[in-house]
């Protein structure tokens, strides 16, 4: 695998609002990674579709995305930023890709079985094939490295099983073109880790969600300094005041995840977030908290209102970024067709 250069891809869907969950998850290692990698972000609107939308909401959840990413600090000029929809090389290697994938290891993933539930057959056929069209965002780029949240990893080997299957069901034309002995590397996951899966401040065993029905659950990106003060001061707590070590927030969920967002913003270990806070109340750290997060994510929340009033600036980015990407696409997407026998 060695002649791949290294890139990044990854994708967030333009569901709803992004939330602190998403930020401290996601957009902050996708911003680290722009130091050291060729990045591209993408904002997957075709696997938004697999489930129902409303079209004004997903129009304006594709440009709330893209805002973010901006103003988060993802930089759409030395990297690529673009809509899924307006690249068509992504549904067109995923029907290939579709054709090498086999039914049975479809039928394992997880996250189809609980997307689906007891309405299995009412579902839509793309939510089944959700994994396959992931492997094409990916491989359509020849990507070599893929951050993503655990609850992807699967999805994610998946992918190496269709690149490995693509490259051994076709090595010798493979061969024959040139590309050495295989045509598309293997992706690795860069997983998040554990300490940045964010939970709900309303119920700290609780993935933090834009789905969940209390508002108060989640901080949004685009919450202000008081709304962010708000939810802070009514998260739930427990009356204990804080341990001094990690240890003893074991069996505390709701304190392990403050001090788990505290430590995240401030680029420290919960050891040390607690050498600060430890044997001290809630008030007092939940004001400090309160501090913190508004420092990192008010000016986040500023500049996403001032870009989301210039919606011609946003689309622009996103149709230069499209034209890149479908550049570096076209060109798989050519060799793609060779290596299986299309005329073109
Ligand atoms: N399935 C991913 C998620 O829900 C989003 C996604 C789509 C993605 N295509 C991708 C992530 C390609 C990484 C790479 O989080």
């Amino acid at each position: 695998m060695a002649h791949f250069k290294p890139r990044v891809f990854s994708g967030v869907q333009p569901t709803g609002n992004l939330h602190l969950g998403n930020y401290l998850g996601a957009i902050t290692k996708f911003v680290a990674l722009q130091e050291t990698h060729e990045c591209i972000y993408c904002v997957v609107d075709l696997h938004a579709i697999t489930v129902p939308q409303n079209p004004k909401e997903l129009r304006a959840s594709i440009r709330e995305v893209t805002a973010a990413f901006l103003a988060a600090g993802i930089d759409a000029k030395k990297h690529i930023v673009f809509n899924q929809s307006q690249v068509a090389e992504h549904a067109e290697l995923a029907w290939v890709l579709n054709c090498v994938a086999r039914l049975g290891w479809l039928n394992r993933m997880t996250q189809f079985k609980e997307k689906a539930g007891k309405d299995r057959e009412n579902v839509s056929v793309g939510l089944y094939d959700y994994p396959v069209l992931m492997a094409a965002d990916i491989l359509v780029y020849r990507a070599t490295h893929v951050p993503v949240g655990e609850d992807q990893k699967q999805h994610l080997e998946l992918a190496r099983d269709i690149a490995q299957k693509f490259n051994l069901d076709y090595g010798e034309e493979i061969d024959a073109l040139g590309h050495g002995e295989a045509f598309f590397p293997l992706p690795e996951p860069l997983i998040q880790g554990p300490a940045t899966r964010v939970m709900s401040l309303r119920d700290g065993t609780k993935k933090m969600s834009k789905s969940d029905t209390s508002d108060n659950s989640r901080i949004n990106l685009s919450d202000d300094a008081e709304a962010i003060a708000q939810k802070i001061r009514k998260a739930k707590t427990d009356p204990e005041p804080l341990p001094s070590e990690i240890e003893g927030l074991a069996q505390r969920p709701e304190a392990d995840n403050l001090v788990g967002i505290f430590a995240a913003l401030d680029n420290r270990t919960k050891a040390d977030v607690l050498r600060t806070f430890g044997g001290g109340n809630f008030s007092t750290f939940k004001s400090a908290l309160i501090d913190l997060t508004v420092a990192r994510l008010a000016p986040i929340g500023a500049a996403m209102t001032e870009l989301k009033r210039d919606q011609a600036y946003i689309d622009g980015v996103l149709a230069e970024g499209a034209a890149r990407a479908r550049a570096i696409a076209q060109e798989t997407m050519k060799s793609v067709k060779d290596i299986v026998g299309f005329v073109r």
